[in-house]
This record gives C-alpha cells, structure tokens and sequence, in this order.
C-alpha cells in the first residue's frame, strides 16, 4: 500500500503542537449567548485603544489601490525605520508580524543536526520555528522567578549551536533582564551562533530600563534583534514587525523570505504609527496604571503575581494542578477571555492582559465572583485548606 503525503511527512512536523491563540471574542460570544459587545478581551496582549488614528489614515489611503502587489522591498517603510532608530536600510528585514523574522531565522540558520537554545517559559514560537526545522530544542530550565537563567543559557551553548533565543521582556512571564547582562551575555556567545534578541514588549518599558539594543548590532555580527508593530502599535490585525541585524544576516532572511511577505496596508500603517509618539506615550499610560490597578486587585484577592515589564501579568491561581484552566473557564462563563498557559508548564497560572481602565475593572469584578466560590475547590485539589 502506498505511503500518504502526510505519513511521510518528516516525523519532527508530524510532531508539532500546534500554536494556541487567545480564543476569539465572536467564539467566544456564540458558545456563551453574550453580544460580542459584552465580552472583554484579555487574552492576546494587544493594544486596548486599537490603532493610531494616524496609521488608520495612512491604512485608508493605501487602501484605495490593493490590485497592486505591495513594496516587495518595503522602501518606504525602511527608510520610516532607518529615520526613527538611525540604522542603515541594509540592516532592516521586514516581517509579517514579528513572528515571520523569527521563523525566517530558524529556516536560515536551523536544520536537523543543529541546535535552537531557549528559556523555559519563554515565547511558544521559538519551540515551534525550532521543531519545523528538525533542530534539537534545548530548553534551559527557568530562575525562580520564572526568568532567562542567561549563565545556564550560556553553558548550554556548544559547537551544534545554531540560535539562542532571549525575548526581554519575556512572554507569558513578563520578566525583564538588564541592559548589562544581556550585553554581557551576547558578548560572551561564540561567533558562530545567531543571537535572537525578542524585544516585542520594549516600548512598555520605564524610561529607567530602557536601552538601545540597535546598538549593539554593530558590535555583534551575530546579533538579530527582532521589533513588533502588534503591541504598543496597536496593530496586530495588519501583522507587521522588523529584524535588524548586520547586512550579511539580513541578505540570507531576504533570500528566504516570500516576495510580498508584507501587505500594503500594513507597510503604509507601520510607516506612519512609527511617528506617532501621542499615541504611543497614551499606550505606555494606559498600560502603566492598568497594571497597577491589575496588581492592586490581584493583591487584594490574596493572590501572588509575577511583576511584569510587558502589557499583561501572570497571576498564580492556586495550588490545584489545573487551577489556571478552572478560573479561565469561570472567567469566560462571565464574559471575560483571559489566556491559560498550561502549554507554557504554568498550569497553575493565568496571563491576563492590560485592558483599558473599564476592561480592567470587568475582569477584576468577574474574579471577585469566581474566587471565593472556586478557591476552597482550589486549594483542597492540592490538599490544603
Ligand atoms: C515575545 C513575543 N515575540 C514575538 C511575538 C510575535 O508578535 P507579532 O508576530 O504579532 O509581531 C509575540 C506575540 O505575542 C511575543 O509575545
């Protein structure tokens, strides 16, 4: 009997999990019976005031000519880029989302006799981008604090090594390295492993953090930082992100890219969000006294939490195996979507995104209904009272 093209499929892809998303509001609204207007969307760490209203602008006049193909080079774009963070054209590679240079790096510089080094409970797509290529994933065990253990990182790196991957501030955890160790742990790679600096969350970070990772570029030939649009942009409907890395990097992600990897509305939203500054500075705000009035609540309830540099927390449910899926259930029963993150091995946990101040109180409402019922339930599945 002959074989199936999915059987022979190679076993490292037959393999993968698939990624799981935040589930969406109008799935959401149908298996509950809410108005999708009731339902409040804390699941994916997008941007609660949408997109800049100058990048809509920008968005609805490219609209008026989408029977063209769209920059293939992304000129404008580039040029927007190379303006805002003084780099060189040469240096930028664009993306459908941040997610695309990521996968690009794996299929450039990963394959099955290699290595992809990464954190526990770090960003679920280097796992995924690792397997598709046959590299073996090395996952270093996380800090107590559930950050990058960048010295275990460091040690686990050898000769098969093709990437190390560092998202700061981390996703689902929300943890955050100093500019100082991260540099010094760059410093300290071989040559001939690539870098992935995973700055998707940056603009959310305090004046006191902030660094220029671009920088750094110039120095490490082997360094590739990645930027995304989806987060204090606010435009993760469009899928649009960056790599910047030196120009012998950038040519081999070009060389694999598809052709027109990024649609025309998203270059031209991109182009004009990127200076916007009103917008971005209302984000950083909002962001900021959401996730006071979040960890204020999540204090109130008794509940401990991971201090986070990104646009969500992650919030310790209990002790039960499962507590993270029962009080996202409860939660969603009330309207409000928040993301489990069992796949992450943080079954325990829930990570909840800043909303606007309204959202925010719709989810601290709804966990002041659930707790009390489900905690005793909680706690006694872990054998405590
Ligand atoms: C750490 C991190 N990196 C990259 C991404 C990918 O974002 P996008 O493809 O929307 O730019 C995400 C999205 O959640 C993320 O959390």
């Amino acid at each position: 009997m002959m074989d199936s093209p999915s059987a022979l499929a190679p076993e490292y892809v037959r393999g993968i999990a698939p990624y799981q998303g935040g589930r969406p509001i109008s799935e959401i609204a149908r298996e509950f019976g809410f108005q999708e207007s009731e339902i409040v969307k804390l699941a994916s760490n997008e941007n609660p005031l949408g997109m800049s209203p100058k990048a809509r602008e920008a968005m609805m006049v490219a609209a008026a000519d989408l029977g063209r193909y769209p920059d293939g080079n992304g000129f404008d774009l580039k040029a927007a880029i190379s303006k805002r963070f003084s780099v060189p054209d040469s240096w930028i590679t664009l993306g459908n989302g941040s997610n695309d240079i990521l996968e690009l790096v794996a299929h450039a510089f990963l394959q099955p006799e290699r290595e992809s080094v990464y954190s526990q409970h770090s960003f679920a797509v280097y796992a995924l981008a690792t397997q598709a290529t046959g590299a073996k994933a090395v996952v270093v065990p996380a800090t107590a604090g559930l950050g990058h253990d960048l010295s275990a990182m460091r040690r686990a790196v050898n000769a098969r090594t093709g990437v190390v991957w560092v998202a700061n501030p981390n996703n689902p955890t929300g943890t955050f390295i100093a500019a100082k160790e991260i540099e010094a742990f760059i410093a300290d790679i071989p040559h001939h492993v690539l870098v992935v600096l995973d700055e998707a969350y940056t603009e959310y970070l305090a004046e006191e953090d902030r660094y220029n990772a671009f920088e750094w570029v110039a120095k490490y030939p082997n360094l590739l930082v990645s930027r995304s649009f989806s987060k204090a942009y606010g435009l993760a409907g469009l899928r649009i992100g960056f790599g910047i890395s030196q120009p012998a990097i950038t040519d081999l992600l070009n060389r694999i890219r598809q052709p027109f990897n990024v649609n025309s509305l998203a270059q031209a939203a991109a182009c004009a969000a990127l200076f916007d500054q009103d917008f971005l500075a209302q984000s950083q705000r909002v962001n900021r006294e959401g996730m006071v009035q979040l960890e204020r609540a999540m204090t109130a309830l008794g509940l401990s939490f991971i201090p986070s540099w990104g646009n969500f927390l992650l919030v310790k449910m209990g002790s039960a195996p499962d507590a993270g899926m029962q009080v996202f259930k409860a939660l969603l029963a009330k309207g409000v979507i928040t993301r489990p993150v069992a796949n992450y091995e943080l079954p325990q946990w829930l990570r909840i995104s800043i909303g606007t101040s309204a959202e925010n109180e719709r989810f601290i409402a709804a966990m002041e209904q659930v707790m009390p019922a489900l905690r005793s339930g909680l706690n006694a599945a872990a054998g405590r009272s």
